[in-house]
């Protein structure tokens, strides 16, 4: 924030957060990807060792740019590219974690039975259509396992208002479903994120009630969203 001294208000915690998006092979040279940068949960991973965090970034697919001055600045960085690294990962972290944010673009599908040598086109024929399987939940899992009593649970969701329900419907729905302990929900698409820098997540409970809103730069949203945790997270 521009006003005050950071609070050291997570020293003696340690965070894991996920950032980035995930990559399901499709054969050895292809995959499904997504957009992400993963400069949010760089930007929460960042937030938290100002606060005086521990902090493990799972870093699915980040340009080593946005990583390295992390490490140097203490955090351990593990690199994933499929789901299932990103998951057993986050789990394993997960063990000593006081919070966990998912803040990673996790692919909702996979190839079912990616080959292992490269898929050749045949000429004139038609390409064989690529059967996806639907990938676990992390979030919703690490929501209900609470891999270390007393853990706070915290994801992300971008979402479009649409016809039959504007984004906090969405999300509201979202939050209830995954059980996490706050949601924080960014509208996309809306001219606030697209004209200018400026980020703006609400910020809801498991029972879709609206905890915060915060606008700003995604370091300002990530010191928003880790002023919530702060305030929910058991004393030590
Ligand atoms: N997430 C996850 N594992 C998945 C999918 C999503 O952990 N397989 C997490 C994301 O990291 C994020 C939150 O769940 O913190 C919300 O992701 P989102 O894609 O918005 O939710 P979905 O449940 O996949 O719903 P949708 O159909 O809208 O994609
Ligand atoms: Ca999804």
């Amino acid at each position: 924030g521009a006003a005050g001294p950071v609070p050291r208000d997570l020293a003696g915690r340690h965070v894991v957060v996920s950032a980035g998006g995930t990559r399901e092979p499709i054969d050895p040279v292809r995959f499904i990807g997504n957009r992400s940068s993963g400069r949010q949960g760089v930007a929460l991973a960042a937030a938290a060792a100002a606060r005086g965090a521990q902090v493990t970034l799972v870093a699915a697919n980040l340009a080593a740019d946005l990583t390295e001055p992390l490490a140097a600045a203490g955090a351990a960085v593990v690199a994933v590219a499929s789901t299932a690294e990103l998951r057993q990962a986050v789990r394993s972290a997960a063990e000593r974690a006081d919070v966990v944010v998912m803040a990673a673009a996790v692919a909702d599908f996979r190839p079912a039975a990616p080959p292992t040598a490269k898929i050749k086109k045949v000429a004139g024929a038609a390409p064989a259509p690529i059967e996806l399987v639907e990938n676990p939940d992390v979030l919703a899992e690490l929501a209900a396992d609470r891999l270390r009593p007393g853990q706070v649970v915290v994801g992300f969701a971008a979402e479009t208002g649409d016809d039959g329900a504007s984004v906090l419907d969405h999300g509201r729905a979202k939050a209830r479903r995954k059980g996490a302990d706050l949601l924080a929900v960014n509208a996309v698409g809306e001219n606030l994120g697209f004209v200018t820098d400026v980020n703006e997540v609400t910020v809801l409970d498991a029972r879709g009630e609206t905890v915060t809103s915060v606008a700003g730069s995604k370091r300002e949203v990530a010191d928003g969203l880790w002023d919530a945790v702060a305030k929910i997270l058991p004393s030590m």
